[in-house]
């Protein structure tokens, strides 16, 4: 095993300093690592702008926040449904009348393992939709406030990238002819990441570097992903995992986004993670990425196709 840059325990929140001052985007707080990325951001000064498809849920998650944390934290939600463009361009408009500034964007929230092939109203499939189009909409509409803040792009994506088909299909991206619920998941999350790489290059190449952009994973974490969107069988399985020793806490699954949203100076071109077995679970640090994920073609093609499906362009 590679040795890790932050010691044998791997990055910890500890390490984060105060974040009086500081203002965090996040997405998908309701729930599991988004949920506990939050309290800790807010448990260490920061305001969060949490970005939620469930109004009540939100609601009821600054009611334990605060009953956690006390009163004086500094959340609020905004309403966005990632699987409605309309609903995700109407919350980036939301976030920038309230925030004068965003340090860090974490495109947190996902569905997976949507056992039937489902489209969104847009018209993609539902894990591409809501995980991929979702996020690339509102990071394009967030881009120029990050920009000015001199920001970070935070994609929470999935070890998922490396067990579908490895590659996106371009010929058939809503898996009309052979839907299968983990290739769907996994090209979604592989879109996730390709387009973190494709940004910074695109960014090096604007000569913007003001922005950092990073990709992590939580690796396998005991939350409500499979349980919200999952089959019967797969919650079976995955319920199942939860009581052995290749899952962490939610928490520990919320130090990899933390970190890339927060450690000075860190390599963006590093792909961070459990570093341990299968990383699965372990100490968090940078760990090896399959080269399909940088494939600069396949990334670029996924880019472009992404402007013409969305109709979104990023204002470099
Ligand atoms: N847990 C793991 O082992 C694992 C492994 C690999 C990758 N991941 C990734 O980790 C991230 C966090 O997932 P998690 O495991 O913490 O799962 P989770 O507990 O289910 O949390 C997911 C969050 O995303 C929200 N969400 C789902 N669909 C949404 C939509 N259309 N619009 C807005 N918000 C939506 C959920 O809201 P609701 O409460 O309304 O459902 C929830 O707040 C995801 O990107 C996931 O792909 C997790």
């Amino acid at each position: 095993m590679n040795s890790n840059q932050f010691g044998k325990r791997g990055w910890t929140p500890d390490r984060i300093e105060p974040l009086n001052g500081k203002i965090f985007v996040v997405t998908g707080t309701t729930s599991g690592t988004g949920f506990e990325a939050t309290k800790i951001l807010l448990s260490k000064g920061a305001k969060v702008v949490m970005l939620n498809r469930n109004k009540k849920k939100a609601e009821h998650t600054i009611h334990i926040l605060k009953q956690e944390l006390g009163n004086q934290i500094e959340v609020l939600a905004i309403n966005m449904d990632l699987a409605d463009q309309v609903s995700v361009k109407k919350a980036a408009e939301d976030v920038l009348k309230v925030v004068p500034k965003i340090d860090a964007l974490i495109c947190n929230a996902a569905i997976a393992q949507v056992p039937q092939q489902k489209l969104t109203v847009d018209g993609w499939e539902s894990q591409m939709g809501t995980n991929y189009y979702g996020n690339w909409t509102l990071q394009a509409l967030l881009y120029p406030l990050i920009e000015k803040s001199k920001g970070r792009i935070v994609t929470v994506g999935s070890l998922g990238y490396d067990m579908g088909i490895k590659t996106i299909k371009f010929d058939d991206l809503n898996w009309d002819k052979d839907y299968s619920p983990n290739d769907a998941y996994s090209q979604s999350k592989l879109a996730q990441i390709m387009s973190i790489y494709e940004l910074q290059n695109r960014l090096k190449k604007a000569g913007k570097n003001n922005v950092k952009a990073y990709a992590c994973h939580p690796g396998s974490s005991r939350t409500n992903l499979i349980n919200t969107s999952g089959s019967f069988m797969m919650k079976f399985i995955f319920n199942l995992m939860k009581l052995s020793p290749l899952t962490q806490s939610a928490e520990k699954g919320a130090y990899p986004q933390l970190m890339c949203a927060t450690e000075p100076d860190l390599d963006q071109s590093g792909f961070y993670g459990p570093t341990g077995r299968s990383n699965w679970v372990g100490p968090v640090g940078a760990h090896e990425i399959k080269p399909h994920a940088k494939n600069k073609t396949t990334a670029k093609r996924l880019w472009e196709l992404s402007e013409k499906e969305t109709g979104v362009t990023w204002n470099f």
